[in-house]
């Protein structure tokens, strides 16, 4: 079995340490499965990303969607981040991070009018509009605040990220932004409207990006738009590139900061406005794992199997998108065969699978693994099915560990549910 390994979870004496702390420490005080991340991890990632665009001026917009919780978003607050939120409810949680709304913006494909209102009310830095009508509609809410809607349109560039169908965003099949002509013509529309200020294009083409030429690509195309767009009188002062910088889960090269830098600098260098970013997984993925119990472990004529606590409700990316996840023991036995194993968790569909046909060291009852890669899209959409408690979220700090969201508790399943005697009277 190959072993993952990174600066920020590393073995000493054949025990899985995250930065300075023994994964086995943590868990015998919280149980699992649970979440660990490394704040060590995310500060890097922030400031190798921050650095490589130093030349010009630029924001992050850490999207919270990655990875929500409130310790998470600080974090990247603290570094300078600005935040990218796509709903109230996101919204809300960076509030209650302590974050200024002015210093997030508001996406998404589908915003209600009461999330529209809501971002002009606490005058967010900008909305971005994903079709004419919602264009429309920030108008006429804004209007009825009597405010000026500070806005962005995301624009569809119609290029192939060549990532996962499931994560691809800027196809023309793709649900998402507007296509470049129709784009082009409705900000000369927007800007002819009293209660909306058109300050910005912004693209988002996917998640898992590994290579940058679908960027160079993309931002090219907007490039001469925003460009036709100033000379058309429209005071464009931001340009966001959006997220899916990839990372590695297995055996993928993504390219480095310095190289989505280097492609893109060129391009953007001739622009003279504020450059955006919206990176989630990148900032996260690597910096969390997913600790689990194997409770029994099984053959048959074909398969072993190994039975473990987590689940696709704790970890559903192996399900939905058949992602791949490093799992290894928490604890290395030098003596343990390796088996080719699926790693299974207690949920009754077959699609709960945590990893399949897996090369991994033999285990029994009671050994802890770990699951790499952890950090994004992993307890963002966590469930409850099965009646399943969503886990722990511990965030380490060099040798101090903090539980920063406790296991939900039965009670928690039962939020705001109760037997109404009425429906059962005869
Ligand atoms: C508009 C937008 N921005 C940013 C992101 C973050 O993407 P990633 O985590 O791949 O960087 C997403 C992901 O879905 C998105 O939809």
């Amino acid at each position: 079995m190959k072993l993952f390994e990174s600066d920020y979870f590393t073995y000493k004496n054949n025990q899985l340490y995250c930065d300075e702390i023994p994964v086995e420490e943590i868990i015998d005080s919280v149980g699992t499965p649970a979440f660990i991340y490394s704040k060590k991890f995310f500060t890097d990632r922030y400031n190798e990303f921050t650095k490589a665009f130093s030349g010009i001026n630029h924001t992050i917009f850490y999207a919270v969607k990655s990875n929500s919780n409130l310790n998470v978003i600080k974090t990247f607050y603290d570094l300078g981040s600005g935040i990218d939120v796509n709903s109230a409810g996101e919204f809300y949680r960076a509030v209650k991070a302590g974050v200024s709304p002015g210093k997030m913006i508001l996406t998404g494909v589908g915003k209600t009018a009461g999330e529209i209102k809501l971002g002009i009310e606490n005058n967010v830095k900008f909305i971005k509009a994903e079709s004419e009508q919602e264009v429309y509609l920030i108008d006429e809410i804004a209007g009825q605040l009597g405010k000026t809607a500070p806005l962005a349109i995301r624009v569809n560039p119609d290029v192939n990220p060549k990532t996962h169908p499931y994560i691809s965003t800027g196809l023309a099949e793709n649900k998402f932004g507007i296509d470049s002509k129709s784009a082009y013509k409705l900000f000369l529309k927007a800007a002819g409207l009293k209660n909306v200020k058109p300050l910005g294009i912004d693209m988002h083409i996917g998640s898992q990006i590994t290579s940058v030429e679908p960027y160079k690509e993309a931002v090219e195309k907007l490039a001469g738009m925003f460009q036709k767009l100033k000379s058309e009188g429209l005071e464009l002062t931001h340009f966001d590139i959006g997220g899916g910088m990839g990372v590695k889960y297995k055996d993928e090269t993504p390219f480095t900061p310095e190289e989505f830098a280097g492609a893109l600098l060129p391009i953007l260098n001739g622009l003279d406005c504020e450059v955006s970013f919206e990176p989630g997984r990148y900032l996260t993925a690597n910096g969390g794992i997913l600790v689990t119990e194997v409770l029994y472990t099984k053959s048959n004529q074909k398969k072993n199997f190994i039975v473990v606590d987590a689940a696709m409700t704790d970890l559903l990316r192996p399900s939905i998108y058949g992602a791949y996840h490093h799992i290894q023991p928490a604890e290395l036995n030098g003596t343990a065969k390796d088996i080719t194993a699926d790693i299974v968790g207690p949920v009754c569909e077959s699609g709960d699978f945590l990893a399949k046909g897996r090369e991994i060291s033999g285990c029994k009852p009671g050994d802890k693994l770990a699951i790499f890669s952890a950090g994004a899209y992993a307890m963002v959409m966590a469930s409850n099915y099965n009646g399943r408690r969503r886990p722990p979220e511990i965030i380490v700090d060099k040798d101090k560990f903090f539980v920063v969201r406790g296991r939900e508790t039965y009670d928690h399943l039962l939020f705001d549910e109760e037997i109404k005697p009425g429906l059962f009277e005869k």
